[in-house]
């Protein structure tokens, strides 16, 4: 959702500010491009100086070439993901005060904004947008003016306690005063805020994205927390203004990592960086003997060998990973395992107990779904581990313990390369079980690690050899109007994973499907030309499901499909099956949606690029989805 900047620098007044706001911007407008602005407050203004516009962030920086705002010691800089008024020059934030004098920007909705509303209006206040923030900066201004008739001072962090503890729903707010240019607020409340600390300057954002070119010490901030950033000072504080801890945490990545660095897109950037994401979310995580050693994850032994029961939360992407760790893990730990779209689980009746491993996994961190899904869990007396990429974001934070994906910012919306870290990191959980419960011999841990540890050369090889394979797929398909993707077993999260991607980023419908259920009902939608893509699983071992799979295919075939196959190397039967096969390396069946999956990337990536379609920055989406 939207992505949100501050910025505060000692001394006289500088470019520094909207440099930072516009800088940060950039890099966070993958969580909502639907418009974007800038407040800056400087010593001597009468009011803060502010300029927004609907659209990209190009059109605001245009904007500002063309009319170029003031020096500043204070900014805030915001990008919409619109949820409340729809996108427009008015609806963009910045929103202001009704003397102009105090800016705010706000991610998140405010439930009780009608209300909030009609009071404002009974008090004489007018309003120019249709958005939930022009109510929530009218009424920080009020109470802006109402602090400085009491105390004589400006006090704008106390303004926006006082406001915060008024609002109902989820926000961040942050809020500049130009009688205070020194300064800018914030609070949060089921909203991500982090602080980045630096010398003589301090920063806010949505997330490390916003601030990491400047520094990588950070703050996390906590639910309910406010926080005041001066030059020199971060004081954090609950809605009441009582001191709260301070948690600093380094970044461990920088600034480069967000950038796309000669690739043309971050999506094909992130897809390229699957097999070092791969290797990096295994490393550190085996002792000197090979064992697994998760003593990051700070949950006792025996608590883990307790466990009988694992469920695990999640959405899209994250959900799909879940659901392929699912057979991984009830075969080597032999518990049953749920995978629950975090949305469903939160709002049912679900039978947990302290026995019950929950696993909430998510790349941003930061989704709603999921937060409130995690925070139902705990209620039940559930232990709750997340996976997750992102340092300091919400997740992490309320969950008891955390193993994290080293995967790297993820920039693109669809989810590439967070899918395969998840996955490995499920694994390494579910390992980890087997080897405090017993369930499995060292030995046969010691030989799925080595295949884990083989995953990313071979990732690495279906980038090196299919590319050319999955184009000519593209160009052959990308009129059709719909696509069909079938897999058994691990293969059928892959064909739902690989479907979502394709509608995701080039809008064409498409439907996963459990191969088996062909029959029952969606062969009925196969008709002449009709893309089909199915996930072969591997002959070897003689797999039965392998030779139901080619009878779908035989199936859709014979009613006209255009069958595409995602085959093992060295699978021949394939060839008279299929119109065309991407080829991937050999390996065992629960590593093959690590090397199956890349394929489907690649055609949803090829098939935008062939529509022309923006492929980072797909409609209506946003990166990390933190309303409900
Ligand atoms: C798809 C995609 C989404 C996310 C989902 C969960 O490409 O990106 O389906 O996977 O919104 O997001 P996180 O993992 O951030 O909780």
């Amino acid at each position: 959702m939207c992505g949100i900047v501050g910025y505060v620098t000692g001394g006289t007044a500088c470019g520094k500010p909207l440099e930072v706001c516009l800088q940060g911007l950039g890099r966070l407008e993958y969580r909502g491009y639907d418009s974007s602005g800038v407040a800056l407050s400087a010593p001597g203004m009468e009011k803060v100086s502010f300029r927004k516009k609907e659209g990209r962030l190009e059109n605001l920086i245009d904007d500002i070439a063309v009319h170029p705002m003031p020096l500043a010691t204070a900014g805030i800089g915001h990008t919409r993901w619109a949820t409340n008024g729809a996108p427009s020059d008015i609806n963009a934030h910045p929103h202001m005060s009704g003397n102009e004098k105090v800016a705010v920007i706000h991610n998140g909705i405010i439930e009780n904004a009608p209300q909030l509303k009609q009071q404002l209006i009974d008090e004489g206040y007018t309003f120019e947008s249709s958005t939930d923030t022009e109510i929530a900066a009218k009424l920080l201004g009020k109470v802006a003016e109402e602090i400085i008739a009491q105390t004589g001072e400006p006090d704008i962090f106390e303004a926006l306690r006082r406001v915060a503890r008024q609002l109902e729903g989820t926000f961040t707010l942050l809020a500049t005063d130009c009688r205070q240019p020194h300064v800018v607020v914030g609070a949060r409340h089921d909203s991500p805020l982090v602080v980045g600390l630096g010398d003589d300057e301090n920063f806010l954002g949505s997330d490390v994205a916003a601030f990491v070119a400047y520094t990588t010490e950070a703050l996390e901030l906590g639910q309910d927390e406010a926080v005041e950033i001066t030059p020199d000072t971060v004081k954090v504080t609950d809605f009441d203004g009582n001191p709260v801890e301070l948690r600093p945490f380094t970044v461990d990545w920088d600034a480069s990592a967000v950038e796309k660095g000669g690739w043309d897109s971050f999506m094909n950037k992130e897809i390229h960086e699957q097999p070092q994401a791969v290797a990096d979310t295994l490393l550190g995580r085996f002792n000197l003997d090979g064992d697994l050693n998760l003593d990051e994850v700070r949950i006792d032994e025996e608590v883990f060998r307790s466990i009988d029961k694992i469920i695990v939360i999640a959405c899209g992407t994250a959900a799909y990973a879940g659901m392929v760790a699912k057979y991984a893990i009830e075969h080597w730990v032999r518990i049953p395992v749920e995978v629950e779209l975090a949305h469903e689980f939160r709002y049912r009746d679900p039978i947990l107990n302290s026995r019950t491993l929950v696993i909430a996994i998510s790349q941003s961190g930061e989704t709603m779904d999921t937060l409130m899904a995690l925070r139902h869990a705990r209620e039940q007396g559930s232990r709750v581990l997340a996976i997750c990429n992102t340092q300091g974001s919400t997740i992490p934070r309320e969950s008891d313990a955390v193993l994290y994906t080293h995967a790297g910012p993820e920039i693109a919306v669809a989810s590439t390369k967070a899918f395969v870290a998840q996955i490995i990191a499920a694994y390494l959980i579910g390992l980890y079980l087997a080897q405090v419960k017993g369930a499995m011999y060292r030995d046969e841990i010691r030989d799925i690690v080595d295949d884990l540890r083989a995953m990313p050369a071979k990732i690495q090889r279906v980038l090196d050899t299919q590319a050319e394979a999955v184009e000519s797929a593209a160009q052959a398909m990308v009129d059709a109007q719909s696509f069909l993707f079938l897999g058994r077993h691990v293969g059928y999260p892959v064909a739902m994973e690989g479907a979502l991607k394709l509608k995701e980023i080039a809008y064409t419908f498409t439907e996963g499907f459990a191969a088996g259920e062909l029959k029952h009902g969606p062969i009925a939608l196969v008709d002449s030309g009709e893309p089909v893509v199915v996930i072969v699983p591997p002959a070897r071992g003689r797999n039965v499901l392998h030779s139901k799979v080619l009878s779908a295919i035989e199936e859709v075939r014979a009613r006209g499909a255009y069958t595409i196959a995602v085959a093992e190397e060295g699978d021949e039967d394939v060839r008279e099956y299929a119109d065309i096969v991407f080829w991937r390396p050999q390996c065992p069946t629960l590593m093959s949606p690590l090397v199956d999956v890349i394929p489907l990337q690649l055609l949803a990536m090829d098939m935008a690029k062939l529509k022309g379609l923006d492929i980072d920055k797909p409609r209506n989406l946003a990166k990390s989805v933190t309303v409900e």
